[in-house]
């Protein structure tokens, strides 16, 4: 039985109750598989799954090949229960409905508790549910699973992870961070450990640079109000980029076993070195907003404008840190690492910078800023794309670059799981390897904080503006090294830098 508290919230509907409606149309749900909504809305059994399936906006595209019964039958696995007017309550009445499903569905009380609810009330939940024994495995499995944000600093999280051991094992939790149950997030790991041409350049002796762009085209919709507290490096960079990180850094595990990934993940993530004086922080970090522009002829309002945003904010949508990584793999490899709002497109990718050959015989071929790169593609267009060198035919060695690419459409026989379905998959069968153990997020907090403390106090910090649409704030490209400038991504995985499309 799954549980989800704040379920009359958007993200049940967006995301969760899509995510299982797929997994029960490819027959991945067990027969006595129930959902159990818990908000504070006054909502019927029936009200609710109108609400979430039989009328849903989010469901009608996918579910169109999809017969009147089975949406149906679907929606008869999905119940609610009101909580009253506050999450922090006596759960007796959650706990006796929970038991009557139980028993006339026979979920022998596997029970997973998913808070999508503010973190602020995470503590209080798990609270109450464990003041009910619903916490308890003497019979059955009791999980618990929690959305992020994980914490606002540090000492949040660390507050956070305290006080949900106190009512469930480390075991028994299960930190939700969407872009591991992407597949091209995952593929990380295959490509650099299941290939053995990929993993013997993997270090500073070839590798030049990391970069990695998150970029989307949307602004902060009807969230200013979450936003304008949090900002990019926490909405996106502690936890989305950070894991990504980790696992372009982390050493090979012994195996594929949950904790064995998790604990080289943590090693990657200690070994960032963290900034502590102003002047590293100072040249190592940009900060900058979005500002009003006009896109197609229309106009795009800038964030301080945006609903629930601060007229006066100096909150960044756009961040990018350079960094490095001690440890004998990386020692001196520039990392650069940039999540930003309000960009020409949406793009997510993991470019490897390879050094130049170090004996240079086609000197005068045009190799010149041509080195080799590897693009992995997180989406959209998702896939893998290595630039190499080759000869211009004709006369003498002029060098050009060409493309050896992989897409995941080409895959068309395969249905790739959507990121809720493959993690809420993952926790129904007791899976940890794609959530965020509480070491790993503290490790992330700590090299994050003190950036946030510099922005957030340091003396004369600026925030930069660039209007909606563009690539960030004009001195975006100061913070690389030499002549590197970012790759600026296309739509496309092929597209070479220096244009995309706008609208
Ligand atoms: C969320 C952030 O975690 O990830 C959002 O809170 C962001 O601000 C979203 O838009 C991006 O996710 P995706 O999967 O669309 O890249």
């Amino acid at each position: 039985m799954l549980i989800i508290f704040g379920a009359s919230g958007d993200l049940t509907a967006r995301k969760l109750v899509p995510a299982l409606s797929n997994l029960f149309r490819e027959g991945h749900l067990p027969d006595n598989f129930v959902v159990l909504g818990a908000s504070r809305s006054d909502l019927s059994d029936e009200a609710f799954r109108k609400k979430v399936v039989l009328e849903s906006g989010f469901l009608k595209e996918r579910d169109l090949d999809q017969t009147k019964s089975r949406v149906k039958a679907f929606s008869e696995k999905i119940f609610y229960a009101d909580l009253g007017k506050d999450y922090d309550t006596d759960y007796g009445k959650l706990a006796q409905r929970i038991g009557e499903l139980d028993t006339k569905h026979n979920t022998e009380q596997n029970y997973i508790f998913y808070l999508s609810t503010p973190p602020s009330l995470y503590e209080a939940i798990a609270k109450n549910i464990s003041d009910q024994g619903l916490a308890n495995e003497k019979v059955g499995w009791k999980r618990l699973i929690v959305e992020k944000p994980f914490g606002y600093s540090l000492e949040s999280a660390k507050a956070l992870n305290e006080g949900l051991h106190r009512y469930f094992k480390e075991s028994q939790i299960y930190r939700i961070d969407h872009y591991l149950g992407k597949e091209t997030v995952q593929n990380l790991l295959v490509t650099r450990f299941a290939n053995s041409i990929f993993e013997p350049l993997w270090n500073r002796n070839y590798i030049h640079h990391v970069e990695i762009t998150n970029a989307e085209s949307g602004g902060v919709e009807k969230r200013g109000g979450y936003y304008d507290k949090s900002g990019a490096l926490r909405d996106m960079f502690q936890s989305h980029l950070l894991q990504i990180v980790a696992l372009v850094v982390m050493e090979p595990p012994l195996s594929a076993n949950a904790d064995e990934i998790r604990n080289e993940k943590l090693k990657a993530l200690k070994s960032l070195r963290i900034m502590n004086d102003h002047e590293t922080l100072h040249r190592n970090t940009i900060r900058a907003q979005y500002v009003s522009s006009i896109i197609d002829g229309k106009k795009i309002p800038g964030y301080r404008e945006e609903e629930g945003v601060d007229p006066e904010s100096t909150t960044e949508t756009y961040a990018a840190v350079k960094f490095f990584v001690d440890n004998w793999r990386w020692a001196d490899v520039p990392f650069y690492v940039r999540t930003a709002k309000r960009m020409p497109t949406k793009v997510t990718e993991v470019v490897i910078h390879f050094k130049s050959p170090h004996h240079q015989i086609f000197k005068n071929s045009g190799m010149d800023s041509k080195d080799n790169k590897l693009i992995i593609r997180i989406q959209p267009d998702e896939g893998i794309l290595i630039k190499f060198g080759v000869k211009v035919p004709g006369q003498g060695f002029i060098v050009e670059r060409a493309n050896l690419d992989f897409y995941y459409s080409s895959l068309t026989e395969t249905h790739v799981m959507q990121a809720y379905e493959r993690l809420l998959l993952d926790a129904m069968q007791g899976d940890a390897t794609l959530y965020a153990r509480a070491d790993e997020v503290e490790a992330a907090w700590a090299f994050v904080d003190p950036i946030l403390n510099y922005w957030k106090n340091g003396e004369g910090v600026k925030i930069y503006g660039y209007s909606a649409g563009v690539w960030g704030p004009a001195n975006a490209d100061d913070l690389l090294e030499g002549n590197s400038i970012w790759r600026n991504p296309g739509e496309n995985l092929a597209d070479d830098p220096g244009f995309c499309v706008i609208s």
